[in-house]
């Protein structure tokens, strides 16, 4: 398998400075070694810029939405060029508005693309619902088709993925919108509550069989603050009660013997507000599982 690593510092799609460092964190956390070990052929493409202009559109609630909207599409044209090579994308955030752009470029190359969202969050607000303008809260919705055409209409064309093609996991934090359109759309959503009720590796067989049913590729989103913040306390919005390391290594090594992950992203590491690069190193260990370090 060959792989191309494309680094987006995006930190535009949220408030907090240093998520833009989190392409070099988890490039000095070891990724590429790591991957390297497990006789990967990995091509690191480097960076994308982030244009930095200071906005001039205020109008609407979407921060930032002129640089988040140039950023990705340069973002989905890598990734669409990585597919087409038949080279698996590996995109290190980031906020996670870079899943706009990631998703974009990968969609367009199958039928029934599927994607587990990885998540203390459900990223599905648009700018109507959105409590913050910050557009890291709302790439799900987006490649959906909901929100602002700029976001919606990426790389020309409109939806990115089916609702019934999507599998949320480790959702504890939803606002009134997100959870209004996950019952209208009928997104599959794995809740803490649901994790602890029927154990992680129930939940993956789950969430495993629905996919393979029905796509032909998927895509896994990985938002660090899906884990527990003492476990992955480099966050920009962390949320108690989240996913420990053993469930998350336990998921990605499922992932990894099902065979059905073609494209992935790690995302929302900030550097800054992380203890040691722990968050980082944890990203680089979950990497290792998803792709066969139980297996080889
Ligand atoms: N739901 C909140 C919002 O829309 C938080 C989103 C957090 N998203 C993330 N990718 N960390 O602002
Ligand atoms: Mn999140
Ligand atoms: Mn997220
Ligand atoms: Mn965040």
């Amino acid at each position: 398998k060959k792989i191309a690593i494309i680094g987006l510092p995006m930190d535009l799609g949220q408030s907090r400075r240093g998520v833009d460092m989190g392409p070099s964190a988890i490039r000095y956390a070891g990724a590429i070694e790591r991957l390297q070990g497990l006789h990967l052929e990995v091509e690191d493409l480097g960076d994308i810029s982030v244009q930095r202009e200071a906005q001039t559109t205020d109008a609407t609630n979407l921060k930032n939405l002129s640089q988040v909207v140039q950023a990705n599409s340069k973002l989905a044209e890598m990734v669409d060029r990585t597919v087409t090579k038949g080279v698996f994308p590996l995109v290190f955030g980031g906020d996670h508005s870079i899943a706009i752009g990631t998703l974009a470029g990968i969609s367009k190359h199958y039928q029934n693309l599927g994607v587990i969202w990885y998540d203390a969050h459900g990223d599905l607000n648009t700018e109507e619902t959105s409590p913050s303008g910050n557009i890291h809260g709302m790439p799900l919705a987006a490649s959906l088709g909901m929100g602002h055409d700029s976001l919606t209409k990426l790389h020309g064309y409109v939806p990115k993925v089916k609702p019934e093609n999507i599998v949320v996991i480790g959702a504890r934090s939803l606002d009134p919108g997100e959870r209004e359109l996950i019952r209208e759309k009928g997104i599959r959503v794995y809740t803490m509550h649901e994790i602890d009720r029927l154990g992680m590796p129930r939940v993956m067989e789950d969430a495993i069989n629905y996919l393979k049913e029905r796509t032909d590729g998927v895509h896994l989103s990985l938002d660090l603050d899906g884990l527990d913040p003492s476990e992955a306390p480099g966050v920009g919005t962390p949320v108690l009660g989240g996913l420990t390391y053993r469930e998350s290594h336990l998921a990605m090594e499922m992932l990894a013997e099902a065979d059905i992950i073609t494209s992935a992203e790690f995302v929302e590491v900030n550097p800054i507000l992380d203890d040691k690069n722990k968050t980082a190193s944890m990203a680089v260990g979950l990497m290792g599982s998803l792709f066969g370090e139980k297996l080889k």
